[in-house]
């Protein structure tokens, strides 16, 4: 069992595949039915946004089952390192790992469909596919603003978790603008985004 941020993840068997249950526990400080009302609502959406990514041709794992009771997703087990070990073990695999991100975030922007917390943690290295997970603070019809701040959060991390790799995440990005439909109004806003940061 992994205690995460919210979640508590469990590997299980889901009619003979390997498979991993998410469950959000229930938290204390809050009034049981507003609780449970949030909680239900939390697991939906991630249900629903690692629908419509996969609906875009991203890699993400297959939902088996959900429990708005017990507020549980059971989704494949997918194997594989995450990105960020890999990244951290064999750095000279940067550059080609960095251009497969590049490629499946362009893919789920151009579906108008954003992530809410692109770090390499969140990413497990299958074979030679990166498939994404963890969508709970995610969202569809995303909005030119969703996705530059999106964008940003993987650079920060990106910049915090992977120091030395610039050149890397460089790549990373200009895979990224060669496929989405309006590189220019993305850089645009990343670049108001980060000025606000700055001056406020
Ligand atoms: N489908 C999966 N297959 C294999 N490993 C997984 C899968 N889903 C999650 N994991 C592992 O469990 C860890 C925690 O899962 P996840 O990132 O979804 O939750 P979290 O960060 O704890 O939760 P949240 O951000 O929703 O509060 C991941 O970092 C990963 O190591
Ligand atoms: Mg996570």
């Amino acid at each position: 069992m992994i205690q995460g941020a919210e979640a508590i993840v469990d590997r299980s068997e889901f009619l003979g595949r390997k498979a991993l249950v998410k469950t959000r526990p229930g938290k204390s400080y809050r009034l049981p039915e507003i609780d449970a009302h949030i909680r239900n609502i939390r697991t939906r959406n991630e249900a629903r946004i690692m629908r419509d990514a996969r609906n875009a041709g991203v890699r993400t794992p297959c939902i088996y089952d959900i429990d708005l009771k017990e507020c549980s997703i059971t989704m494949e087990y997918i194997e594989g390192r995450s990105i960020k070990d890999v990244l951290d073990e064999e750095p000279e695999r940067a550059d080609e790992i960095c251009v497969k991100i590049g490629e499946a975030v362009a893919k789920l922007h151009s579906a108008k469909v954003c992530h809410g917390d692109l770090t390499t943690s969140n990413m497990i290295l299958e074979d030679d596919q990166v498939c994404l997970i963890d969508f709970s603070m995610g969202c569809a019809n995303a909005e030119l603003e969703d996705i530059g701040v999106d964008l940003r959060l993987l650079e920060r991390a990106f910049s915090s978790a992977h120091v030395g790799l610039e050149d890397s995440f460089g790549k990373l990005m200009e895979t990224y603008y060669s496929h989405v439909s309006d590189p220019k109004a993305v850089k645009r806003k990343l670049t108001d985004i980060k000025n606000r940061c700055r001056y406020t």
